[in-house]
């Protein structure tokens, strides 16, 4: 039985950045992609749901999960060929198509483009978790989103039984989503192609890189400065999930109407909304929650982060439930004050 291993009731306290202390009836750890079909076919697989899981950075276990946890912990970063000439396509030097096995951790493959001099993924440093879980919310920071280099996502399609690519417009990317959250459970994410070049404009404009450059003393900035600038601007804004247990931003920012951004506008000095291209506003949820009074708010050990209102945080022994009771009551007390459904960004896994 090689290529994986499994363990009943096995505890997931570990395996998730809340640190809900969870388990599963079955956790099966997959080192080689190439088993999969083989490992799904195990009657105590088979019998129960089944939950695919990187580092357990974006999700909230409310209870044991009754089925089996498939831990994605394959590895693999390998420049490939143009399929139609055989040539390594960075061999006119301007870019690379990069395939990366979902187990890799995605802060260490950007690391790598950086240090083997490719550009586009250094605004995207410091995000926790695994390569396969990267296009599921096309995870994105600093005015970047990882859609823009993804050329296609290779999955395990477990309604047609076979390996399948999906490229570019087949995921369906947009704001932390895409076809995979759409739908849930179908696709096991196995590698990502990404296509990144060897130079690109750099984004600096967003959310304090600028200024965090010039406190650097970069006059002209190459990736790896701007990789560094957003590292200073996270560690000081974010709770790291190795002091205190959190899954980043526990609700997506709001996208509504412009009316409604202009009335909230009105009735609320101080807005923090950024228009949309299609017409649409994204209202700050951080905003919102910490407007409506629970930015630093504790209930036992569950809280929001008193450094960012859009963090829930596990300040010890808060349960799944207890966490989730709290997440709920942010969302009730900031429709209530504003009119605004807050939604959840993790996968909440258990609840009604
Ligand atoms: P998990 O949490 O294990 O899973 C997340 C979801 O993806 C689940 O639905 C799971 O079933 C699914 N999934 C995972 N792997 C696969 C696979 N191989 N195939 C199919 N489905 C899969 N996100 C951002 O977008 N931007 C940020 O700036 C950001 N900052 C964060 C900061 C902190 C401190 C933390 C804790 C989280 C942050 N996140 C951010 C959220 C998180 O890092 C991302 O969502 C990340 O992609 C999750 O990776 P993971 O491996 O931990 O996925
Ligand atoms: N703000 C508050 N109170 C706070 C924190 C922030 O009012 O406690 C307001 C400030 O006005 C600030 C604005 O919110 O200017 C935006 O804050 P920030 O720059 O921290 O960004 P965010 O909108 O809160 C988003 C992503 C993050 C990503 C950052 C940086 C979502 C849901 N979150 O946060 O992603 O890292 O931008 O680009 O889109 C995640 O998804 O887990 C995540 C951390």
């Amino acid at each position: 039985m090689g290529g994986y291993t499994l363990i009943e009731n096995a505890p997931l306290a570990t395996r998730n950045t809340l640190r809900v202390d969870a388990r599963a009836q079955l956790l099966a750890e997959i080192r080689d992609a190439s088993k999969l079909p083989e490992l799904l076919d195990f009657p105590a697989v088979r019998a129960g749901p089944l939950l695919v899981l990187g580092e357990g950075s974006n999700v909230l276990f409310t209870g044991d999960f009754a089925g089996t946890v498939l831990v994605m912990a394959t590895r693999g970063v390998h420049v490939e060929a143009l399929a139609a000439s055989g040539k390594p396509v960075d061999s006119d030097g301007d870019s690379a198509r990069i395939a990366v096995a979902a187990g890799e951790r995605w802060d260490d493959f950007v690391r790598w483009t950086l240090g083997q001099g490719y550009a586009g993924l250094e605004n995207l440093i410091l995000i926790p978790g695994t390569v396969g879980a990267a296009p599921i919310q096309n995870i994105g920071a600093y005015g970047c989103e990882v859609a823009e280099f993804v050329e296609s996502v290779e999955a395990w399609d477990t309604r047609e039984r076979r390996v399948v690519t999906l490229d570019h417009t087949a995921c369906a990317f947009g704001y932390r989503d895409s076809l995979f959250k759409r739908e849930p459970g179908r696709y096991i994410v196995t590698a990502v192609r990404f296509v990144l070049p060897r130079s690109r404009p750099l984004r600096t404009d967003y959310a304090g890189i600028d200024e965090e450059l010039r406190r650097m003393g970069v006059g002209k900035p190459a990736p790896f400065h701007v990789a560094e600038a957003v590292v200073h601007l996270r560690t000081r804004k974010l709770p790291d999930p190795a002091v205190i247990g959190n899954a980043g931003s526990f609700f997506k920012n709001p996208l509504v109407e412009a009316a409604l951004a202009e009335r909230l506008a009105r009735e609320h000095a101080g807005l923090v909304a950024w228009p949309q291209p299609d017409g649409r506003s994204k209202l700050s949820a951080a905003w919102l929650i910490e407007r409506a009074g629970f930015k630093g708010l504790r209930e036992g050990d569950a809280g929001i982060s008193n450094r960012h209102a859009l963090v829930l945080v596990n300040h010890g022994k808060a349960s799944g439930p207890q966490l989730w009771a709290l997440a709920q009551r942010v969302m009730l007390g900031v429709h209530e004050k504003f009119g605004v459904q807050l939604e959840p960004e993790p996968l909440i896994i258990g609840a009604c």
